[in-house]
């Protein structure tokens, strides 16, 4: 498992990056976080990519495995990424395959990467409408966290880390709270461990219970596009209406975005595409305990429609 640093500053966090790595590694970082933060990094050998979902692409992976050979990146480097979930999925993957395997350290610089994404070693690009559909569970060998990086990130993005943030608040006894500080990454982070370190491939009914509400939320990225909708803000609405689905108690969501009720139809079908509800659609609720269940497209379609002239 991946040895795991918080700081405060970039000033510690850069001194302990160096006390890991040589000359022989190459920075592949998210433009607009090198351009925000000159500080933090050393002029070496660089890669800088503008994030986005299209990043976790074959097309993309296959254009970075390239440019690390020109830069004669070779089983005995190490690969930095720095950047937002988007980035270290698709770093991570490229790692865990560019000569079957180079040394990764990850630098995660939004508030859902290092609450979330960063951990548990899932790595993953898109194919075509499915996402996620390729990866590999590849962890870093080091994940280094400097708070201040969140002194710059925009408050639809801190908005869109709080939804997986509010998503533990239901699946465990995290109170979700708009603050910020380290020490509440830190409990994050250990919190999403609880989940993933008995199941570390995903295959004892047991790290599922980390997608809660990530049924309908891929769904709406998907129908409704992801300008609209942030990962967290559609993880919001996903985690409301799986409490729907209970008839649990609601909480008032920090988000004011709606599903479009033009859109219903076709979420309940993108729905079906999603990689783990190949047959039914598979939610996760909560009942008594955490629990799976599976309905059919029809229930489901019914469902969606009361809630969305509810929301
Ligand atoms: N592997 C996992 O376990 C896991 C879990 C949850 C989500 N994810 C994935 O994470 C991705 C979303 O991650 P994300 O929300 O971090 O998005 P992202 O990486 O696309 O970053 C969002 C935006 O914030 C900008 N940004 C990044 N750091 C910044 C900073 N410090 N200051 C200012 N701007 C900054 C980026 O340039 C981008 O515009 C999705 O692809 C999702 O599938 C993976």
């Amino acid at each position: 498992l991946s040895k795991i640093y918080f700081f405060n500053e970039h000033e510690d966090c850069l001194e302990k990056l160096n006390s890991l790595i040589d000359e022989n590694v190459v920075f592949i970082i998210d433009s607009k976080v090198k351009k925000l933060h000159p500080t933090f990094f050393k002029e070496n050998k660089s890669i800088s990519l503008v994030a986005s979902e299209k990043i976790k692409s074959f097309e993309s992976i296959e254009q970075l495995a390239l440019k690390l050979l020109k830069l004669n990146i070779n089983r005995s480097s190490t690969i930095i990424s720095i950047g937002g979930g988007s980035i270290g999925d698709a770093i991570g993957f490229l790692a865990s395959i560019y000569m079957r395997g180079v040394r990764w350290i990850n630098i995660p610089t939004t508030y859902l990467s290092q609450i979330d994404s960063a951990y548990g070693g899932k790595t993953a690009i898109n194919l075509k409408d499915y996402k996620n559909l390729l990866g590999s569970f590849y962890e870093p060998v080091t994940t280094l966290v400097s708070l201040q990086f969140l002194t710059t990130l925009p408050k639809k993005e801190i908005i869109s880390g709080k939804g997986e943030e509010y998503k533990y608040s239901i699946i465990s006894k995290h109170i979700y709270d708009d603050y910020i500080s380290l020490n509440r990454i830190k409990k994050l982070q250990k919190l999403k461990a609880s989940f993933y370190k008995k199941d570390l491939f995903d295959k004892k009914d047991k790290r599922i219970f980390l997608n809660f509400g990530h049924t309908l939320a891929h769904a709406l990225e998907k129908v409704e596009g992801s300008k609209k909708w942030s990962h967290g803000e559609a993880v919001f609405r996903g985690c409301d209406f799986n409490l729907f689905l209970t008839g649990s108690q609601r909480n008032d969501l920090p988000i004011k975005k709606k599903i479009d009720p033009q859109s219903i139809a076709k979420i309940v079908t993108a729905m079906g595409y999603d990689k783990k509800n190949l047959k039914k659609i598979k939610f996760i609720l909560k009942e008594d305990q955490l629990v799976i269940k599976e309905f059919e497209k029809k229930e489901i379609l019914e469902y969606l429609k009361d809630y969305v002239s509810k929301q």
